[in-house]
């Protein structure tokens, strides 16, 4: 399965507020709704069956008013999005000193899925390509694979917000028969001392933890919470340490859209993050969590429509960093007059 059952029956339109800021996400789906370039990702067998018309854009602000349209109830698998929170649970179990000795944080300018290790030091480049998440993913702590696999649920729950959370055992096995090169890099890791010898588990965990089921909404959610300094804005639980926020928003700024992250930085300008399911999570920090979700893929992984809508958004609100930090972002001053946003 592809992606899966709808949640629409949790859905309360009361929640979807109308206003400037919506009409602006309704603007931009119409408009990119009839773009079909890119294809959806076949490399994993299940995925080749998605749904290619699938798009939906939502924005969640810290104050928990949620903004969306189009198809954010619809499951899918998180994939790549999931490595950003895992690095997080890494950095609390282990600590950024060690962590830091087995995987870098500098940007590849690679593919997502390159094999290569950094010449010197031998560690992958950063936790945001596959290598660098799989070993990332093998320093989840626990008593044996189970616990581990409990722990890291426990914690994408607590960023997700409701305890309806599921693995898609159709990607989970498509890619576990058929995932060869991270395969590969794992014992290319393992033979460099990266990562341990428990190289099958690390390997099922990274493909659990890529075949989590969310919709757009949760996501949104997810990088609400980033935004929020690590505490849920609408459970108020505390998801991660703050103190860890930056070392994740920092890596999603430089290498969180792999091989395109410069041109992401350039125009975009904020933290993000991508999976080949189609969806991208965006952090606003302090402001806004924004996702969107469309499976038509570009030649680097990334959701087209997704890389549009993130374009024309962070254009429109001057919400590029530097934006931001000059003080030409609009959001701000929307958001702190709920009238205008
Ligand atoms: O390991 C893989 O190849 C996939 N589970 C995740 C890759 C991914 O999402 C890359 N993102 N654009």
């Amino acid at each position: 399965m592809a992606s899966g059952d709808n949640r629409e029956a949790e859905i309360n339109p009361s929640e979807v507020v109308a206003s400037p800021f919506q009409s602006f996400l309704n603007d931009l789906h119409l408009k990119y709704q009839s773009l079909r370039d890119g294809k959806v990702a076949t490399y994993i067998p299940e995925l080749a069956k998605a749904n290619p018309d699938l798009f939906g854009i939502c924005a969640i602000s810290l104050d928990g008013r949620v903004f969306e349209v189009g198809d954010c109830h619809q499951l899918f698998t998180i994939q790549s999005i999931s490595k950003v929170f895992v690095y997080g649970m890494v950095l609390e179990d282990r600590g950024r000193d060690y962590v830091l000795s087995k995987v870098g944080v500098e940007p590849t300018g690679d593919a997502f899925n390159a094999i290569v290790l950094d010449e010197r030091s031998k560690r992958p480049y950063n936790p945001m390509v596959n290598a660098g998440a799989i070993a990332t993913t093998s320093l989840i702590k626990g008593a044996g694979p189970t616990e581990r696999l409990n722990r890291m649920l426990d914690m994408f729950r607590r960023y997700i917000g409701h305890s309806d959370i599921f693995i898609d055992i159709s990607v989970f096995m498509s890619e576990r028969t058929t995932g060869h090169r991270n395969r590969a890099m794992a014992h290319l890791m393992h033979h460099f001392g990266m990562i341990d010898e428990k190289i099958d588990e690390a390997i099922d965990l990274y493909f659990q933890q890529c075949s989590l089921m969310v919709n757009c909404h949760d996501l949104a959610v997810m990088a609400a919470t980033l935004a929020n300094n690590g505490i849920n804005p609408i459970t108020g639980e505390q998801a991660l340490d703050s103190s860890y926020v930056k070392d994740i928003l920092s890596v999603m700024y430089t290498c969180g859209m792999y091989n395109f992250a410069g041109e992401w930085a350039y125009k975009v300008g904020l933290p993000a993050k991508s999976g080949v399911s189609g969806g991208i999570i965006v952090v606003v920090p302090n402001q806004i969590g924004i996702a969107v979700f469309s499976p038509l893929l570009d030649e680097r992984g990334n959701s087209v429509r997704g890389v549009k809508v993130c374009e024309e958004l962070s254009r429109h609100f001057g919400l590029h960093m530097f934006d931001l930090a000059m003080g030409r972002c609009k959001v701000v001053e929307m958001l702190s007059n709920p009238k205008k946003l």
